[in-house]
C-alpha cells in the first residue's frame, strides 16, 4: 500500500504523529501561556477505540510509523494500553514517543513492553532554577531520572530536544555539547516555531541555529555530518569527533524542510492536519466506524496539503498567503 498517501507535491506520506491529551504538567513559555490554555473538554478526546479505527485505516494506506505527543502523552492514562492496541495493527512498524520525561521514570519499562521503540524527550536547560523559569513548573531532576528510567529500558536512541531561545538558554549550548560529546545520547537544537503565539514573543525570543555550529566551531569541538539518524524527523545530524553522542539541527524557520513533509497529524480532538502550521483540518469522528469514509478523509488530506509553511514570513512581517492556525502547539 506504499504511496497511497501522495500529496500535490509528490511527498509520499508513512507518518502519523497521534496526539493523545492537550493537556500537560508543564507550562513551557514557547508553548504555552503561563496561565494554561482552556483544555478540550474529556468528551471531545477521541478514545482509544477511535484512535485505532484510524489508525487502521491509516496502516492500510501505507502509514507504517507513528509517534504519540500530546500535551504531554504520559497524563493520559493508560498510555501503554493505547500502544499495545496500535503495535498489533497490521503495517505498523514503529511506535516512537515524545516526552517532557517528568513521568518517564515510572512508565518507561511499561511503554517500552507494549511497544514503543524510541523516545525523544525535552530538555531545553541543564540548569534548575532555569528550568523553573521556561517550564514554569516541575522539577528537572524529575527529568533527569525519566532519561536514565529510559536508558534502562532499553530505548535506543534516546534523543534530547531542546528549544533554543535567545538570551535564555543560548549560553548553555556548549555544555549541550558537552553533553553531547560525554553521554551516548542524540542532542537535537530546535528552532523556536511561531506557532499559536503572539509574534512579538517569538520575536524576541526566536535564535537561527547557525549560532550552534559557530560556537561549537570556536569551542572546538570537531562536527561530521551524518552520525545516529534512526528516526522520521526533519533533523540534520552530526557526529562529534571522539564523542559518545551526536547533535542534530532541527531549523523549520531559517531552512524549511518541507520538501521532504512525510508527516500528518491526529489532534487529541479528532482531527487530521495536513500541516502543522496552517488552519486546514479535517474532523475525523464522523468516519469512524466507516473505513471507507476514512479512506476518504486521509486522501482528502493529501489533496489539500500545502506546498509549505510561511514562518519566516513574520519576521519581516510579511502578509500570509492563507490562515495560521491558532491552535498552540500543545493542541497540535
Ligand atoms: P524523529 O526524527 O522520528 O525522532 O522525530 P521528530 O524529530 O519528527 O519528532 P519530535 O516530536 O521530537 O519533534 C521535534 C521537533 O521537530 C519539534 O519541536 C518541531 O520543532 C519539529 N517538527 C516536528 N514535526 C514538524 C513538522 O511537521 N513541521 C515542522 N515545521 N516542524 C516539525
Ligand atoms: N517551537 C519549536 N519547538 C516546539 N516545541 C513545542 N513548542 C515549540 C515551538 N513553538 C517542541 C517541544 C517538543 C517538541 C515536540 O516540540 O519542546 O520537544
Ligand atoms: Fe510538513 Fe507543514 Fe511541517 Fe512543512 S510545516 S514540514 S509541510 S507539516
Amino acid at each position: 500500500m506504499t504511496g497511497v498517501l501522495t500529496d500535490r507535491f509528490g511527498r509520499v506520506h508513512n507518518y502519523l504523529r497521534i496526539s493523545v491529551t492537550d493537556r500537560c504538567n508543564l507550562r513551557c513559555l514557547y508553548c504555552m501561556p503561563e496561565e494554561g490554555v482552556e483544555f478540550a473538554d474529556p468528551s471531545s478526546l477521541l478514545t482509544f477505540d477511535e484512535i485505532e479505527d484510524v489508525v487502521r485505516t491509516a496502516a492500510s494506506l501505507g502509514i507504517a510509523r507513528l509517534r504519540i505527543t500530546g500535551g504531554e502523552p504520559l497524563v493520559r492514562k493508560g498510555l501503554d494500553e493505547l500502544v499495545a492496541r496500535l503495535a498489533a495493527i497490521p503495517g505498523i512498524e514503529e511506535i516512537s514517543l515524545t516526552t517532557n520525561g517528568l513521568l518517564l521514570k515510572d512508565q518507561a519499562e511499561a511503554l517500552r513492553r507494549a511497544g514503543v521503540s524510541r523516545v525523544n524527550i525535552s530538555l531545553d536547560t541543564l540548569d534548575p532554577a532555569r528550568f523553573r523559569m521556561i517550564a514554569r513548573r516541575g522539577d528537572l531532576r524529575r527529568v533527569f531520572e525519566g532519561i536514565e528510567a529510559a536508558a534502562r529500558a532499553g530505548f535506543d536512541p534516546i534523543k534530547l530536544n531542546c528549544v533554543l531561545l535567545r538570551g535564555v538558554n543560548e549560553d548553555e549550548i556548549v555544555s549541550f555539547l558537552r553533553l553531547a560529546r560525554d553521554e551516548p545520547l542524540h542532542v537535537r537544537f530546535i528552532e523556536y516555531m511561531p506557532i499559536g503565539h503572539a509574534d512579538e514573543q517569538w520575536k524576541n525570543y526566536y535564535l537561527p541555529l547557525t549560532r550552534v555550529l559557530e560556537l561549537a566551531r570556536e569551542a572546538g569541538f570537531e562536527l561530521e555530518p551524518g552520525g545516529r539518524t534512526a528516526g522520521n524527523g526533519p533533523s540534520d545530524n552530526y557526529r562529534i569527533k571522539g564523542g559518545k553522542g551526536s547533535i542534530g539541527l532541527i531549523h523549520p524557520v531559517s531552512d524549511h524542510f518541507c520538501k521532504n513533509c512525510n508527516r500528518l497529524r491526529l489532534t487529541a480532538d479528532g482531527h487530521l492536519k495536513p500541516c502543522l502550521y496552517w488552519v486546514d483540518e479535517l474532523y475525523v469522528r464522523p468516519a469512524v466506524g466507516d473505513p471507507e469514509a476514512m479512506r476518504r478523509l486521509f486522501l482528502r488530506a493529501m489533496a489539500i496539503k500545502p506546498e509549505n509553511h510561511e514562518m519566516a514570513a513574520k519576521l519581516a512581517d510579511e502578509a500570509q498567503s492563507h490562515v495560521p492556525t491558532e491552535r498552540r502547539m500543545s493542541q497540535i
